[in-house]
């Protein structure tokens, strides 16, 4: 389905960029972006003028997408807002059609979507990540770049995954938990944990 030319985005860093062009690549356009940083505002990214403060009576109902790559302020924003999320997908992921992304959500190029894979609503699948067959994705979680799921795992709310890292088949990510970048996850993580290395293990443990 083509985009609306006339997203608004909510966040104006490096991450930003990416959302803009991914929505422009998915046939769409972004009209402004939104950000609390006053020193941004009347400054331009990919050509989009750079608006503040970030606030319901700004944003209104228009399409939009938080594009903050943070997942507890992607949170708070959709709490905050009115706005009508869009999805956008990059026309190079691939998305088998029996899989299903949540409002608010991104994929970015290169990214592959398995079947009856089912992730949240402002979630982001970084550059060239990978979600196998049956996963579950939770809201606001963040799939880093090159991540690789095996089928039937469940990232909980809030989940990140740094770049590179991996999830064994199976294997539960518990709410707001951290694997690290390249971690290899083969037995499920606790709610709250922040784990790295292969295999990976609680750093919390360790001081
Ligand atoms: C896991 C992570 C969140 C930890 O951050 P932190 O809490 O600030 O931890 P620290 O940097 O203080 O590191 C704590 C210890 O863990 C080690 N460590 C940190 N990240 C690690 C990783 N990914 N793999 C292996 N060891 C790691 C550090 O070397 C340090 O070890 P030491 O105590 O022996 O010196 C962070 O290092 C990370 O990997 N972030 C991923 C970012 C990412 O890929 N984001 C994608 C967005 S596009």
């Amino acid at each position: 389905m083509r985009l609306p030319d006339n997203i608004v985005i909510v966040g104006a860093g490096g991450h930003a960029k990416v959302v803009i062009a991914t929505v422009r690549a998915a046939g769409g356009d972004v009209v402004a972006a939104y950000d609390d940083d006053e020193s941004r505002w009347g400054q331009q990214i990919l050509g989009v003028t750079i608006k503040g403060p970030v606030s319901p009576g700004e944003i209104g109902s228009a399409p939009a997408i938080i594009a903050i790559g943070n997942n507890r302020a992607r949170k708070s924003l959709a709490e905050l807002l009115n706005a009508r999320w869009v999805t956008a997908c990059h026309p190079t992921a691939v998305v088998h059609p029996s899989a299903s992304i949540g409002a608010g959500s991104v994929v970015f190029a290169g990214s592959v979507i398995q079947p009856d894979a089912s992730i949240g609503a402002h979630a982001i699948l970084n550059t060239a990540s990978s979600v196998d067959h049956d996963c579950i994705l939770g809201d606001f979680v963040h799939v880093g770049p090159g991540a690789r799921l095996c089928g039937g795992v469940t990232l909980d709310e809030g989940v990140l995954l740094g770049v590179g890292a991996k999830i064994a088949p199976n294997v539960e990510i518990g709410p707001w938990s951290t694997a690290g970048a390249g971690a290899v996850c083969v037995v499920d993580v606790e709610g709250g944990a922040t784990v790295v290395g292969v295999p990976a293990r609680s750093i919390e443990a360790d001081k």
